[in-house]
């Protein structure tokens, strides 16, 4: 999660710390965490189609951004990719559900990006059974370049509060072929209550929380070295740092008014949505998720080429005690008996958001 400069702002409560920054120009100017960001500028630029497609696909969205994928080249056509079981979320995400829809967000980028440079994708699932590679793909030619393709590198997670605007009836109907749309004042009004409620039970149970701290990558240096998790970079958030309000102790502290500032933001952004999209699935197998990935990725960069932004708001659906009550009303709102709620996102008309970082592809290559 890279904070906006308002959002910022808002974690440490206050303008003071603004007006102090405004000295601190000259520093805070080189603050861009350019080592984390370089992936984005390599996409695209690899002679091996493989690699080519990969650059791409690891740019896709996925939870935390763990970036839980491995990939091995196999022969001269094909490859193989492997889930990184380092990369985990016990607390959150505890059967690795939004693990595997990341990396179907991972193959679906890849596919696309193979198809916009002519190469079509023969892709297995789980070749070997869920014990070894989560698929492979095989390159064969012939790939055609899908519209969707033009949007990988305007894609975002839109982490801001949206306009205060309906969204137009006829993207509404683009969208529902690739989603559930909600816009109805009463659904969306509900929506509202259930996310920030869930939000507030994630941030509240210490397990959840910690969790979340010990992923945030305070400041340039930190983003460089660990080019994942949420990302506390920019001018003005090193400037709170500099100053001592923003650090990882007062983020895992809810007494700490920093901590209290940034509640008040989330339930502010959460609160400015005027619509949610909706994935469901009949099973919930590791299949199921990964195509859950596979269309979330679909609807994402649907949602850049038509100019809204989409930002996944996760925490009612996540499978620990503490949320099962939220877990349950999700479910009871979103999905038939017995389907599984796979994503819900919030849905409307956003900023422009910074790229977040990647790892190099290279740190991503394995043997096997
Ligand atoms: C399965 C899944 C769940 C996610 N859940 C959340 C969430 O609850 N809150 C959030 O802010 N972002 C969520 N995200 C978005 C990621 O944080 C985001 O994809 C990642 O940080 C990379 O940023 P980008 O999508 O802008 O490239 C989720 C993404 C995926 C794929």
């Amino acid at each position: 999660m890279t904070l906006s400069r308002r959002k910022a702002l808002a974690l440490i409560g206050g303008g003071t710390i603004l007006a102090a920054s405004g000295a601190a120009a000259g520093f805070l100017t080189t603050r861009t965490p350019r080592e984390a960001l370089r992936p984005w500028g390599l996409a695209g630029g690899y002679d091996d189609p493989r690699l080519n497609a990969l650059s791409y696909a690891l740019l896709a969205p996925n939870p935390h951004n763990l970036q839980p994928w491995k990939v091995s080249l196999q022969g001269s056509d094909r490859l193989r990719l492997w889930r990184d079981e380092e990369k985990e979320l016990p607390a959150t995400d505890p059967y690795d559900r939004q693990i595997m829809i990341g990396l179907g967000c991972f193959l679906e980028q890849m596919v696309l990006a193979a198809g916009a440079a002519g190469q079509a994708v023969d892709l297995t699932l789980f070749p070997e059974g869920e014990g070894g590679p989560v698929a492979e793909a095989h390159l064969t030619g012939g790939g055609r370049m899908d519209p969707l393709a033009a949007h990988i590198m305007a894609r975002r997670s839109c982490k801001e509060p949206f306009e205060d605007r309906a969204l137009p009836a006829a993207l509404v109907e683009e969208l529902a072929g690739m989603a559930d749309i909600y816009t109805d004042a009463a659904d969306v009004a509900r929506l509202k209550t259930l996310t920030w409620e869930a939000w507030v039970v994630e941030v509240m149970t210490p397990k959840t929380m910690t969790e979340s701290v010990d992923l945030m990558r305070f400041g340039k240096a930190e983003i460089n070295a660990n080019p994942d998790g949420i990302d506390l970079g920019g001018p003005f958030l090193e400037s709170l740092m500099l100053a001592g309000v923003l650090s990882r102790a007062a983020q895992g502290d809810p007494s700490s008014r920093g901590f209290q500032e940034g509640v008040r933001m989330y339930e502010e952004m959460l609160h400015a949505t005027p619509a949610y999209a909706v994935l469901t699935s009949k099973g919930n197998s590791r299949e199921d998720q990964i195509a859950a990935g596979r269309n979330w990725l679909r609807l994402n960069l649907k949602t850049t080429a038509l100019g809204l932004a989409l930002h996944p708001v996760s925490q009612a659906l996540q499978e620990y005690p503490e949320m099962a009550g939220h877990y349950a009303a999700a479910h009871a709102m979103l999905a038939a008996e017995g389907e599984t709620v796979q994503m819900l996102g919030r849905l409307g008309y956003g900023p422009t958001t910074p790229r977040t970082p990647r790892w190099p592809l290279e740190a991503k290559l394995i043997d096997a």
